[in-house]
């Protein structure tokens, strides 16, 4: 049985091993990610699928700005494991990110990708006319889904990152904790 529930920490090297799987190194070129590097996904909008015990899926939705001042999410990447496609987990992990989405109060979503798939969810390209992204990609794959009517309804403008900066890790905390010692610190010079 396939269950949905929240990405853990622990999730977070089956879940890029994964979108290496479903997408190569063409993953980190995607206009999308220059919205995603740095920043952190919205919060509860980090999902996995997961099936005796190993993550079959995943999908996480990002805060950015639709033009501006206007707050809505960025979706994506979604992607499910090669050999558990066409069984109905890519629509369960849309269907519960959108509901999710809109429980929480946001008012629309964007992302790119092929129309053909994420039109079954309500998502077109009728409102992002008036949006860009930055770099290279298919205006027609520009789509959008209003969780409270008229959300986008003016929109335009660049679509930018928003929400919170992701966190470096304390490089000198995290060698005292592997060697056991206290952190010590480069000392100034005079
Ligand atoms: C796209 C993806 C997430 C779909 O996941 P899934 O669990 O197989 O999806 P579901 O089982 O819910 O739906 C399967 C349906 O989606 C269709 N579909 C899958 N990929 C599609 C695509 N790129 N374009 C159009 N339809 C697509 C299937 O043909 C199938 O159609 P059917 O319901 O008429 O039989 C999955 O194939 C994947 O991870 N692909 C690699 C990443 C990728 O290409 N993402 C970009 C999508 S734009």
């Amino acid at each position: 049985m396939v269950t949905i529930r929240e990405e853990k920490f622990a999730d977070i090297a089956a879940r890029e091993a994964l979108l290496d799987e479903a997408y190569g190194a063409a993953r980190f070129a995607k206009p999308s990610q220059r919205l995603r590097e740095g920043r952190l996904p919205a919060d509860g909008l980090s999902l996995v699928a997961v099936e005796k015990g190993r993550i079959v899926g995943t999908i996480r939705l990002w805060p950015v700005n639709a033009g501006a001042r206007r707050e809505v999410l960025l979706l994506g990447p979604l992607a499910i494991h090669p050999m558990h496609r066409k069984r109905g987990i890519g629509s369960a992990l849309m269907r519960r990110a959108i509901a999710r989405a809109r429980l929480a109060g946001h008012r629309a979503i964007v992302l790119v990708g092929e129309p053909a798939y994420y039109g079954r969810f309500g998502f077109s390209a009728a409102l992002t006319g008036r949006l860009w992204m930055p770099g290279r990609y298919d205006r027609d794959r520009l789509l959008a889904l209003e969780l409270r009517h008229g959300a986008l309804a003016d929109a335009h403008g660049l679509i930018g990152p928003a929400g919170r900066i992701e966190p470096k890790p304390d490089l000198n905390a995290l060698i005292a904790a592997e060697s056991g010692e206290k952190p010590t610190f480069a000392r100034r010079a005079a």
